[in-house]
């Protein structure tokens, strides 16, 4: 059984936490955040510290925190030389205090509090500064997940930057699609198939070859009835340099 301590009580601490109670071989035997709050609604009060100094003994902390808290938090940590990981995508391992066993857990997924995810399709990115530890994370990650990937801290920034753009940057777009249907009073869940078959599209045939719409098509009188449709300017922004960089990428003109 991997002893475990979670600290954070954000969206990964919460699905990591969950996770781990639904698993055999991994025992969350504590939580901290500074706040004392619960990562479920049935964890029990004596398993959540916002005192550092009773942390318990485990095999490995994870340290679910924000991305600038990490150094902070871990050099906080009362005792040295045990195996403390983060799970940032972009956070070098060398953040963590040299107190400690250093790794990365950063599980490439998005998390909200309100979803739930299915962790077995979850790929755990891990990194470890012994070859021993490491493999101590990949037990653990293969406890939850099929697919674990040795990445160094340089390629989980570059995965992270992808990242960015192909999650953070899409989900912004899906959030301009649905301002401007309920601007003009037309339900946005006509567009979830659309939603879907675009993410499923882009991880069956190359992206490349997935390109449609008016600007790969050099559709201009289209175009510009679009900028005249999208009113905010910032969108309307958005919508050209898009529209410019596809053409630009596919060789068209606007
Ligand atoms: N969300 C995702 O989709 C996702 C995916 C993969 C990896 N990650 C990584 O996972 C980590 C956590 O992300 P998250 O989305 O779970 O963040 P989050 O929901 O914003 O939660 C952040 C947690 O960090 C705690 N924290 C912040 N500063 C602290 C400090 N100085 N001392 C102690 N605790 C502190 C917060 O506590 P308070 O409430 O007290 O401020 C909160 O519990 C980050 O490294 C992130 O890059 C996130």
């Amino acid at each position: 059984m991997i002893k475990i301590v979670i600290l954070g009580a954000g969206n990964v601490a919460k699905h990591l936490y969950t996770a781990f109670c639904n698993n055999k071989s991994a025992e969350v035997v504590q939580c901290y955040n500074r706040k004392g709050l619960q990562l479920s609604s049935d964890q029990k009060e004596n398993t959540i510290i916002k005192d550092l100094s009773s942390i318990k003994e485990a095999d490995i902390y994870i340290l679910a925190v924000s991305d600038d808290a990490i150094s902070e938090v871990s050099a906080l940590l009362p005792f040295r030389n045990r195996l403390v990981v983060h799970t940032s995508g972009s956070v070098p391992m060398d953040t963590i205090d040299n107190a400690h066993r250093k790794g990365v857990f950063y599980p490439l997924q998005t998390f909200s509090k309100d979803k739930s995810v299915d962790f077995s399709k979850v790929p755990f990115c891990l990194e470890a500064v012994n070859t021993s530890d490491l493999k101590i994370l990949k037990n653990l990650a293969s406890t939850l997940s099929e697919k674990t990937y040795d990445i160094s801290s340089e390629q989980r920034n570059i995965l992270h930057v992808s990242a960015v753009f192909v999650n953070n940057f899409t989900n912004y777009l899906f959030s301009v699609g649905n301002d401007i249907c309920k601007e003009h009073k037309i339900p946005f869940e006509i567009l979830h198939p659309l939603i879907l078959e675009t993410a499923e599209k882009a991880t069956k045939i190359n992206p490349d070859l997935a390109q449609t719409g008016p600007a790969i098509r050099n559709d201009s009188e289209t175009i510009k009835r679009h900028s005249k449709i999208v009113t905010n300017p910032l969108q309307q922004e958005i919508y050209l340099t898009l529209t410019k960089a596809i053409q630009s990428k596919y060789g068209k003109k606007l």
